[in-house]
């Protein structure tokens, strides 16, 4: 392999040019096609604002000084739109310019080049940018399509989506009260989000049983956590939230499922998700029962520590629960 075909393209993305002047404009397109990607060209930042949105392309060139709109608030407009903020940006200056690289640094520029181009260079920064411009896109798309099978199981289980972002924030929360990395913390969000995605895979006439279950229909419900750990399993760049999900009905004492896993052998993230998912099912108004009060509620993850849940989790929720405010009267001994 020619150290050129290492600058090929490695996916035929789109990327608009945008530049007032026609020279600068003409000599990007040719090095970038040449090196096979598709390129569409603007000669106004209007121009370039109205196919930005209309193509939509996998990468933005701009100038930063176009007469009418500046590639600065281009840029910034990109930046801020949650469908295009992680498509990537890349700035022509001038070497003079400090003042306008600041600027668009501030904006969220991603990269500049100079004038006169480096040819070579410029292809090697568009080839690295695009590469996590894909990894990005699968690993967002990934997410979406997750989370719109979490919000499925809990609209079939009778909750809203807020009980997935309640149960997410709070153990997200506790998880920084503790001190986890920011990594830790990411897979325990996601966690708590997807805690229940195995449900998708219960049936409705055991999932809304008015009457209690046999034996066989609770055998189903059990399954979930195993089921939605095989779901993300493969998603393995994606934070692991597999723990959490298949540890979050373990109890303390070793008597949950699936494995009857017992103290600190359960996951702290799962430790962490089952009394955040708890609280948040026993303040909740379910078919068969109305909510708690919070502080009803609190005294029962009390009255658990060791038992179904981790003490020290178990502290350190109500420590946090009381302290944001959110609790009202809190009884004594907690
Ligand atoms: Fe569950």
């Amino acid at each position: 392999m020619s150290p050129l075909d290492q600058l090929h393209a490695s996916w035929p993305a789109t990327i608009l040019v945008a530049d007032d002047e026609v020279l600068v404009r003409s000599v990007l397109r040719r090095a970038l096609e040449g090196a096979g990607y598709r390129v569409i060209e603007a000669a106004t930042g209007a121009r370039a604002v109205d196919l930005g949105e209309r193509e939509r392309p996998d990468l933005f060139i701009l100038d930063i000084s176009m007469p009418d709109v500046d590639g600065v608030e281009i840029c910034r407009a990109i930046k801020s739109d949650p469908l295009t903020h992680l498509t990537p940006v890349i700035h022509i200056t001038d070497q003079a310019q400090r003042h306008e690289r600041l600027r668009a640094l501030e904006a969220g520029s991603d990269e500049f080049v100079a004038k006169p181009f480096d040819i070579e260079e410029l292809l090697i920064r568009v080839r690295s940018l695009l590469r996590t411009k894909r990894l990005t896109d699968h690993l967002v798309s990934d997410e979406a399509v997750l989370l719109s099978l979490s919000r499925t199981v809990e609209a079939r289980d009778n909750y809203t989506e807020k009980h997935l972002y309640r149960v997410a924030d709070r153990s997200v929360e506790v998880a920084r009260r503790m001190g986890m990395t920011e990594r830790e913390i990411e897979s325990i969000r996601l966690g708590g989000l997807y805690h229940d995605l195995g449900k998708i895979a219960v049936p409705d006439r055991v999932l809304h049983k008015p009457a209690s279950l046999d034996r066989a229909e609770y055998a189903l419900i059990k399954r979930h956590p195993e089921t939605g750990a095989e779901i993300v399993r493969p998603l393995r760049a994606f934070g692991g939230p597999e723990p959490a999900i298949l540890h979050h009905h373990e109890r303390f004492d070793g008597t949950g499922y699936p494995y009857g896993l017992r103290g600190e052998e359960i996951p702290l993230a799962a430790r962490i998700v089952a009394v955040a998912d708890s609280f948040d099912a026993m303040t909740t108004d379910r078919p068969y029962r109305a909510a708690l009060r919070a502080e009803d509620a609190l005294q029962r993850l009390d009255d658990g520590r060791e038992e179904q849940w981790d003490p020290l989790v178990v502290d350190v929720f109500v420590t946090q629960y009381v302290g944001s405010g959110e609790g009202r009267e809190i009884p004594e001994g907690l």
